[in-house]
Protein backbone atom coordinates (compact mmCIF):
# COMPACT_ATOMS: atom_id res chain seq x y z
CA UNK A 1 0.00 0.00 0.00
CA UNK A 2 2.72 2.12 0.97
CA UNK A 3 4.37 1.57 -2.80
CA UNK A 4 1.27 2.31 -4.52
CA UNK A 5 0.84 5.59 -2.84
CA UNK A 6 3.90 6.86 -2.84
CA UNK A 7 3.42 5.96 -6.77
CA UNK A 8 0.70 8.68 -6.29
CA UNK A 9 2.82 11.22 -5.13
CA UNK A 10 2.63 10.43 -1.51
CA UNK A 11 5.13 10.60 1.72
CA UNK A 12 3.84 7.98 3.62
CA UNK A 13 4.89 6.23 6.60
CA UNK A 14 4.34 2.48 7.19
CA UNK A 15 3.04 1.19 10.61
CA UNK A 16 4.23 -2.70 11.18
CA UNK A 17 5.12 -3.83 14.67
CA UNK A 18 6.53 -6.95 13.38
CA UNK A 19 9.85 -6.24 13.06
CA UNK A 20 10.39 -9.06 10.20
CA UNK A 21 8.06 -7.15 7.79
CA UNK A 22 9.16 -3.87 8.73
CA UNK A 23 12.72 -4.85 7.82
CA UNK A 24 11.55 -6.53 4.17
CA UNK A 25 9.52 -3.18 3.43
CA UNK A 26 12.74 -1.18 4.11
CA UNK A 27 14.79 -3.73 1.93
CA UNK A 28 12.28 -3.51 -1.12
CA UNK A 29 12.09 0.18 -0.92
CA UNK A 30 15.59 0.48 -0.91
CA UNK A 31 15.67 -2.08 -3.87
CA UNK A 32 12.64 0.04 -5.95
CA UNK A 33 15.57 3.23 -5.12
CA UNK A 34 12.73 5.24 -3.42
CA UNK A 35 14.10 7.89 -0.68
CA UNK A 36 13.38 8.01 2.76
CA UNK A 37 12.16 11.03 2.77
CA UNK A 38 9.36 10.24 0.30
CA UNK A 39 8.86 6.06 2.47
CA UNK A 40 9.61 5.33 5.35
CA UNK A 41 8.71 2.14 7.64
CA UNK A 42 8.49 2.83 11.23
CA UNK A 43 8.48 -0.57 13.85
CA UNK A 44 5.70 0.50 15.83
CA UNK A 45 2.91 -0.08 17.46
CA UNK A 46 -0.20 2.44 16.00
CA UNK A 47 -1.92 2.31 18.72
CA UNK A 48 0.29 4.04 20.90
CA UNK A 49 1.04 6.58 18.15
CA UNK A 50 -0.44 9.72 18.09
CA UNK A 51 -1.71 9.88 14.52
CA UNK A 52 -3.07 13.20 14.59
CA UNK A 53 -1.07 14.96 12.22
CA UNK A 54 -1.90 12.90 9.19
CA UNK A 55 -4.57 13.79 6.49
CA UNK A 56 -4.45 10.12 5.01
CA UNK A 57 -4.66 7.09 6.23
CA UNK A 58 -4.68 3.66 5.38
CA UNK A 59 -5.68 0.31 7.27
CA UNK A 60 -5.57 -3.37 6.32
CA UNK A 61 -6.15 -4.72 10.08
CA UNK A 62 -8.41 -7.04 11.10
CA UNK A 63 -12.34 -7.04 11.95
CA UNK A 64 -12.04 -7.43 15.55
CA UNK A 65 -9.93 -3.75 16.04
CA UNK A 66 -12.13 -2.11 13.55
CA UNK A 67 -14.46 -0.29 16.41
CA UNK A 68 -11.85 0.53 18.72
CA UNK A 69 -9.60 1.64 15.57
CA UNK A 70 -12.66 4.11 14.37
CA UNK A 71 -12.69 5.76 18.09
CA UNK A 72 -9.18 6.16 17.76
CA UNK A 73 -9.02 8.10 14.89
CA UNK A 74 -11.93 10.05 15.51
CA UNK A 75 -10.36 11.21 18.49
CA UNK A 76 -7.05 11.92 16.85
CA UNK A 77 -7.68 12.69 12.83
CA UNK A 78 -8.14 16.35 11.79
CA UNK A 79 -11.23 17.30 10.26
CA UNK A 80 -10.13 16.78 6.58
CA UNK A 81 -8.64 13.52 7.09
CA UNK A 82 -9.51 10.62 4.70
CA UNK A 83 -9.19 7.05 5.89
CA UNK A 84 -9.36 4.12 4.22
CA UNK A 85 -10.04 0.69 4.97
CA UNK A 86 -8.91 -2.27 3.16
CA UNK A 87 -11.02 -5.49 3.00
CA UNK A 88 -12.62 -4.70 6.71
CA UNK A 89 -14.93 -1.99 6.98
CA UNK A 90 -15.59 0.45 10.23
CA UNK A 91 -18.62 -0.90 11.59
CA UNK A 92 -20.20 2.41 12.78
CA UNK A 93 -18.78 4.88 10.44
CA UNK A 94 -20.92 5.43 6.73
CA UNK A 95 -18.89 5.70 3.99
CA UNK A 96 -18.58 8.29 1.66
CA UNK A 97 -17.48 6.18 -1.20
CA UNK A 98 -16.37 1.87 -1.62
CA UNK A 99 -14.42 0.35 -4.40
CA UNK A 100 -13.82 -3.71 -5.31
CA UNK A 101 -15.21 -6.00 -3.42
CA UNK A 102 -15.02 -9.40 -1.97
CA UNK A 103 -11.45 -9.82 -0.51
CA UNK A 104 -10.70 -6.48 -2.59
CA UNK A 105 -12.89 -4.09 -1.42
CA UNK A 106 -12.44 -0.74 0.04
CA UNK A 107 -14.17 1.83 1.97
CA UNK A 108 -12.97 6.41 2.01
CA UNK A 109 -14.64 7.55 4.74
CA UNK A 110 -14.28 11.32 5.39
CA UNK A 111 -13.46 12.24 8.92
CA UNK A 112 -15.54 15.91 8.58
CA UNK A 113 -18.80 13.51 7.54
CA UNK A 114 -18.29 11.17 10.12
CA UNK A 115 -18.03 13.26 12.62
CA UNK A 116 -21.14 15.51 11.57
CA UNK A 117 -23.08 11.93 11.56
CA UNK A 118 -22.17 10.98 14.95
CA UNK A 119 -22.87 14.03 16.34
CA UNK A 120 -26.62 14.16 14.67
CA UNK A 121 -26.98 10.60 16.14
CA UNK A 122 -26.04 11.83 19.23
CA UNK A 123 -28.46 14.98 19.45
CA UNK A 124 -31.36 12.54 18.23
C1 LIG B 1 -3.81 -7.83 7.40
S1 LIG B 1 -2.07 -7.63 7.65
C2 LIG B 1 -1.61 -6.52 6.35
C3 LIG B 1 -0.19 -6.78 5.94
C4 LIG B 1 0.40 -5.78 4.93
N1 LIG B 1 0.44 -4.42 5.49
C5 LIG B 1 -0.31 -5.76 3.63
O1 LIG B 1 -0.80 -4.70 3.23
O2 LIG B 1 -0.40 -6.80 2.96
C6 LIG B 1 -2.04 -6.60 9.08
C7 LIG B 1 -0.65 -6.17 9.51
O3 LIG B 1 -0.78 -5.23 10.57
C8 LIG B 1 0.27 -5.46 11.50
N2 LIG B 1 -0.18 -4.92 12.80
C9 LIG B 1 -1.14 -5.45 13.60
N3 LIG B 1 -1.28 -4.72 14.73
C10 LIG B 1 -0.39 -3.69 14.61
C11 LIG B 1 -0.06 -2.59 15.47
N4 LIG B 1 -0.69 -2.42 16.64
N5 LIG B 1 0.87 -1.71 15.06
C12 LIG B 1 1.51 -1.88 13.87
N6 LIG B 1 1.23 -2.92 13.02
C13 LIG B 1 0.30 -3.81 13.39
C14 LIG B 1 0.45 -6.97 11.50
O4 LIG B 1 1.74 -7.34 11.97
C15 LIG B 1 0.22 -7.31 10.02
O5 LIG B 1 1.42 -7.36 9.30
Amino acid sequence: MVFAATAKGFHCTGFEINSILTGYARVKSNWKGIPSSTASFVNQDFWKTDLSKYNNVTVFLAPGVMEVLGRKLEKELPDEARVIACRFPFPDWTPTATEGEGLDQTWAYDMNVIRKLSTQAAMK
